[in-house]
């Protein structure tokens, strides 16, 4: 599939099918006179001339016919004659002018690819008007949306059963020089997104830690920026990571430490991104069982990992300069055996400190734990992790938004920005030293868990012990966001990529 943007109007374009994004007048609904719906759309001139000239008013008649307002989210679609230059038209509704962001547009996008999937549409023109007057971040938000929505994983699938027709998607009255480069930024982007997506989607035995170390070595590869650098299980046990090695000891599959660095010129900045790679977490002896405990999406457990792979494959082909980017996932497997760590065994971390594991279930901290104190040795300016880390998270924040623990406000409201001009959510939790109290053990220094209140704040406070030197970091929890049962706005059901824009703004802002 093709993105393209021409300076074409809409009234002179032919091709399957037209998608129209329209803002709502906000004051139409006090407008009480019979043309309200026109009058309340506000049609621009072009389109007025499409109308008109092209389509025999069938924009008109929708519009009256369906009291289409432009309300946000709402959409109304119609047919037009065989002999029309368009066949198909869609009116998407951007809402409020004044609430406009750029994720309304990706998410317009989206509706107009799953309307032309359905009406198995092959050429689409896009007339969406511009988001804060500004081309190219229109045009990044437009393609997208619609290369995520156009992003079917159907890799395990026998046969196809929800094919896909579309082949080129042209952005109407855009100047291509702005446009062009943007499109370019966010198929880039999207590239990462959608391998993100790909290693969560894929199953546990697909998805090993040694498929995410070649993952790495697959982008270090591809750009001589990378270079990819894979601990075994002798190196890390060389390094005393015993909080990994404790996870990783009931698994057939040898657990991999990865660390993948980008440097490209003269570093100005230096950065420690830090992803959960459990490729699949049974919850060690304490078992998840009962319903509730998901253990078959457990697979997802990898999805902090995926964020920063993903992100380190967009940045491989954007290729930002004067920064230098270490990548880091202590990838194991949470498995039962005969050797694997027991509840009440104590472990101790590559920085002498010993944990008592009171659950074999919060072994993802265990894991973050070497990883942590790993960067920290990096002398990089900050830090992030992120992990599918707790439930408790999913409970406070629901499954669209990500929890961010922060130690510095200036690390915490840069990773904000990023996620505001991304389009994803996250919302700071804090770091509230005296439930540390929760995780006091009796034998060893801590424990790994506390009780059930305040669950996902104890996981960060435990990851905190593991970070001295650095005096930026942050700890983000997306175990609700990194996959979706249904399809919902740009995702399609499955792994979401969730983080992978975030950090790439992160990166390259
Ligand atoms: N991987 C899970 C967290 C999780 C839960 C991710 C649901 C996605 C969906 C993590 O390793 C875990 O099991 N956490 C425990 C922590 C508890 C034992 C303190 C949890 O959330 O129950
Ligand atoms: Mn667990
Ligand atoms: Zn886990």
């Amino acid at each position: 599939m093709n993105i393209l943007s021409s300076v074409t109007a809409p009234h002179t374009w032919h091709g399957d099918a037209l998608a129209i994004a329209i803002f709502a007048n906000p004051k139409a609904s006090n407008d009480q006179s019979e043309d309200s719906a026109k009058k309340a759309l506000g049609l621009s001139e072009s389109l007025k001339n499409l109308d008109i000239q092209v389509l025999g008013c069938t924009l008109t008649d929708l519009i009256t016919e369906s009291e289409f307002t432009g309300e946000l989210g709402a959409s109304v679609s119609g047919r037009v004659g065989l002999d029309y230059a368009i066949r198909k038209v869609i009116l998407i509704g951007l809402g409020d002018p004044a609430k406009a962001n750029p994720d309304i547009w990706r998410k317009a996008a989206a509706a107009s690819v799953k309307w032309a999937r359905k009406e198995k549409v092959k050429t689409l023109a896009l007339a969406f008007p511009a988001y804060n007057q500004d081309v190219s971040v229109t045009a990044q938000a437009i393609a997208e949306g619609v290369l995520l929505a156009a992003h079917h994983d159907k890799r395990f699938k026998s046969k196809d059963a929800n094919p896909f027709f579309l082949e080129q998607v042209e952005i109407l009255e855009t100047d291509p020089e702005l446009a062009s480069p943007a499109i370019a930024k966010a198929q880039q982007t999207i590239d990462g997104v959608i391998l993100a997506r790909e290693l969560v989607s894929a199953p546990a035995n697909i998805v090993t830690p040694i498929t995410l170390a070649e993952t790495a070595i697959a982008i270090a590869a591809e750009s001589s920026y990378f270079t990819a650098k894979i601990l075994e299980q002798a190196d890390c046990e060389a390094l005393n990571m015993g909080a990994f090695l404790g996870v990783a000891r009931a698994s057939d599959i040898p657990p991999k430490f990865i660390h993948l660095t980008y440097s490209n010129g003269d570093p100005q900045r230096k950065l420690a991104i830090i992803g959960k790679g459990v490729t699949f977490d049974s919850g060690g002896l304490n078992l998840k069982t009962g319903v509730g405990s998901s253990i078959e999406l457990m697979k997802t457990d990898m999805g902090g990992s995926a964020a920063a792979l993903g992100a380190a494959k967009a940045i491989a082909h954007l290729q930002p300069t004067d920064i230098e980017v270490h990548f880091i996932i202590a990838a194991c497997e949470n498995m039962v055996n005969g050797s694997a760590m027991r509840p009440g065994d104590i472990l101790t971390a590559s920085n002498g400190k010993t944990i008592e594991v009171n659950n074999t279930d919060a072994e993802g901290r265990l894991t973050l734990a070497d990883a942590l104190v790993y960067a920290d040795k990096l002398d990089v300016d900050a830090i992030v992790d992120l992990a599918t880390l707790t439930g408790a998270c999913v409970v406070a924040l629901g499954e669209d938004i990500a929890g961010m623990w922060s130690i510095d406000d200036a690390w915490a409201e840069a990773i904000a920005k990023a996620a505001k001009n991304a389009g994803e959510k996250f919302w700071r939790m804090p770091l509230e030293e005296p439930y540390f109290d929760q995780l006091k053990s009796v034998v060893a220094d801590f424990k790994n868990t506390g009780s059930r209140a305040g669950g996902a704040i104890t996981g960060a406070l435990f990851l905190k012990q593991f970070v001295q030197k650095t005096t930026a970091w942050a700890h983000l929890d997306i175990a609700g966001p990194v996959w979706i049962e249904r399809e919902s706005g740009y995702n399609n059901a499955g792994g979401t990529g969730f983080a992978v824009r975030t950090l790439v703004n992160l990166i390259t802002g």
